[in-house]
């Protein structure tokens, strides 16, 4: 009988789904070079926002790779934790200290998703977003990815095994749109600190991926793509070390926001690539 901490593996070996078979063979491998339960590694995952959306897709992807996964959030994750054998956690990742005692509960991280994000009320200019609705949104968007890093890097690297984190910042934070309150601003500024991550631990065993999905089908948008595929593509990207997850059909408008800028022009709401 395999403990909570080798459940997922164990359902895994089971090989129910064609590719989870493909997953048992790795898992096998690890198997037979280090244990931690009856000859079974444990590799574990924290994912911020897992209750709904894209991180509770990276939750059950990453639990679909053989991971133990801690789902992190403010809505309860415990009925979820039931299903996908992973670890509830309430949190507010807002809040520095729980986001340290987080870490303090998870030993050996090897994936790391500061995902969890809000948007707020008002959808209109800058200016009409409230004071308290920029607090919040920069309290949890921005401050909360950085909360994430403070609370684990020091962690990762003492733990000198490799690591992987993924930062979901969104296309709003690489391109700007006319409107959307407070959300662009700290989409951007995500950005930046996931730029600076990616720098500073350059020369580490530690990889930091930036997502930044157009719309996703979530508890903040009805519609775009679903989060199944967002989450598949981006841990497949994470785990072949790439930095920038980004939907094809946006490069050009990524591109375009440069020139204009370079070229002193006014900016324009950027569109996708009209092909698709
Ligand atoms: N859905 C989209 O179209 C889209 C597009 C680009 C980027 N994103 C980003 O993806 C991330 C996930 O959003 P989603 O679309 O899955 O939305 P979602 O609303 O479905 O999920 C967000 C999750 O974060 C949790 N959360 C909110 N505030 C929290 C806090 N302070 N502490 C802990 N957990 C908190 C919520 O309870 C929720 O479970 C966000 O960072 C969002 O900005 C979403």
């Amino acid at each position: 009988m395999a403990c909570p901490d080798c459940r997922p593996l164990a359902r895994l070996r089971a090989g129910s789904a064609p590719e989870h078979r493909q997953v048992t063979g790795q898992v096998i491998m690890v198997v037979e070079s280090r244990g931690s339960c009856e000859g079974v590694l444990v590799r574990t995952a924290v994912v911020t926002g897992a209750a709904s959306g894209i991180g509770l897709a990276l939750a059950r992807q990453l639990v679909a790779e053989g991971h133990r996964v801690h789902l992190a959030d403010l809505t309860p994750t415990d009925v979820l934790a039931e299903e996908l054998g992973g670890v509830p956690v309430g949190v507010d990742v807002a809040d520095p200290e729980q986001m340290a005692a987080l870490a303090d509960t998870v030993a050996d991280v090897e994936v790391l998703c500061l995902n969890a994000g809000i948007v707020g009320a008002a959808l209109g200019t800058p200016w009409e977003a409230p004071p308290q609705e920029w607090q919040r949104l920069l309290g949890v968007n921005l401050l909360g990815v950085v909360n994430g890093l403070r609370a684990f890097v020091p962690m990762l690297l003492a733990n000198r095994r490799p690591a992987r984190i993924m930062i979901t910042a969104s296309l709003a934070g690489l391109v700007t749109f006319p409107r959307g309150g407070a959300y662009a601003a700290t989409k951007h500024a995500v950005v930046a600190v996931a730029e600076q991550a990616a720098m500073a631990l350059r020369d580490t065993d530690i990889t930091v991926t930036l997502l930044c999905p157009a719309l996703v089908r979530s508890g903040m948008s009805d519609a775009g793509d679903d989060p199944a595929d967002i989450a598949k593509a981006a841990l497949a990207a994470s785990r072949a070390g790439r930095f920038l997850v980004l939907p094809e059909e946006w490069a050009d408008a990524v591109r375009l926001r440069a020139v204009h800028l370079l070229n002193g022009e006014e900016p324009l709401p950027p569109e996708p690539r009209a092909d698709r």
